[in-house]
């Protein structure tokens, strides 16, 4: 299988194309500012739309897994929604299947959690706005898009490793999320990428817990006192700096498809806080 992995430095995006490599696919990875660690580095701005479309049209991947994004700052919208359309697009018209990554911050987490593929998307933040917008732009593009949501991710160092070490920073006990192995999201994508599925499909760990539990469980994995992991209620969102509360994702569908089991997060750390 000749697979394309956008953002292939990335958290997700590397540990795609290590496991596809592994497998023996032949593999493309984008590279934007950072060299890609594994597969066949091809320089790709997402933004770029004839640049996105003559990389698809020379290669002719049989699967494309986007995950390229920035997560703020002034190229977000650009790069999500823009970026998104023009990789659906050209992916179609390359004959392509196409793995979208999305996020569960498309909800509200105010009612309804854990959310299921059907649940209406509400988001609350500009950046879950963005992937929404995304995820309709791409499916309208690429009609046999698959369009994942998954959640925090973790498992290598990352973001998430780091906050759980800070001493300075408040993790809310109120938001909660299904914290996700990245190894085990990777080879679930790459399972995905060869079943004939399409449109929404929830793809996260089954615990739902908060990020304050969820920090302890990796200060603890680290080595150090999960005590020491400062938890505080999230400011109300009307206040700007706000965050969602329980945007947990019924992820029992993909659980139904899928060979590799998610493992919830005190289970895959092997710890309990
Ligand atoms: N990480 C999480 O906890 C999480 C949770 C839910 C959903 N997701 C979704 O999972 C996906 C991957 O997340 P991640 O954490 O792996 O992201 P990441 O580590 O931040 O990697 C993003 C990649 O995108 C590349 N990129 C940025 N702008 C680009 C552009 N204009 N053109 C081409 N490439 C560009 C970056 O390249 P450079 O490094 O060279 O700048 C980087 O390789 C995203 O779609 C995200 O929405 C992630």
């Amino acid at each position: 299988m000749k697979l394309l992995v956008t953002g292939g430095a990335g958290y997700l995006g590397s540990e795609v194309c290590r496991q596809a490599v592994e497998r023996g696919f032949e593999v493309l990875a984008t590279r934007f500012h950072t060299p890609p660690p594994y597969g066949m580095p091809i320089h790709l701005d997402v933004r770029d739309h004839a640049e996105v479309q003559r990389v698809l049209m020379r290669h002719g991947p049989d699967v494309v897994v986007h995950t390229a994004y920035v997560q703020g700052g002034p190229a977000m919208a650009e790069t999500i929604v823009r970026g998104s359309r023009a990789v659906a697009a050209a992916a179609h018209r390359s004959g392509s299947r196409l793995v979208h990554l999305s996020t569960d911050l498309v909800f509200d987490g105010e009612q309804g959690a854990p959310y299921a593929e059907a649940a209406e998307p509400r988001p609350l933040l500009d950046y879950g706005a963005a992937k929404l917008e995304a995820e309709c732009l791409v499916t309208q593009a690429h009609p046999g898009a698959l369009v994942v949501r998954t959640s925090l991710l973790y498992g290598k160092p990352g973001p998430q490793e780091a906050l759980a070490l800070r001493d300075d920073v408040e993790l809310y006990t109120d938001e909660i999320r299904c914290p996700t192995l990245v190894d085990e999201l990777a080879a679930a994508l790459l399972e995905l990428a060869e079943l004939d599925v399409f449109g929404p499909l929830h793809v996260a760990a089954p615990d739902a817990i908060s990020r304050y539990e969820f920090a302890r469980l990796l200060r603890a994995a680290a080595g150090g006192d999960p005590d020491g992991v400062h938890g505080a209620p999230s400011p109300r969102y009307g206040s700007g700096s706000g965050r969602v509360r329980n945007v947990a994702l019924d992820s029992s569908k993909a659980a139904g498809l899928l060979p590799t089991k998610l493992r919830g997060a005190a289970a895959a750390i092997g710890l309990s806080a």
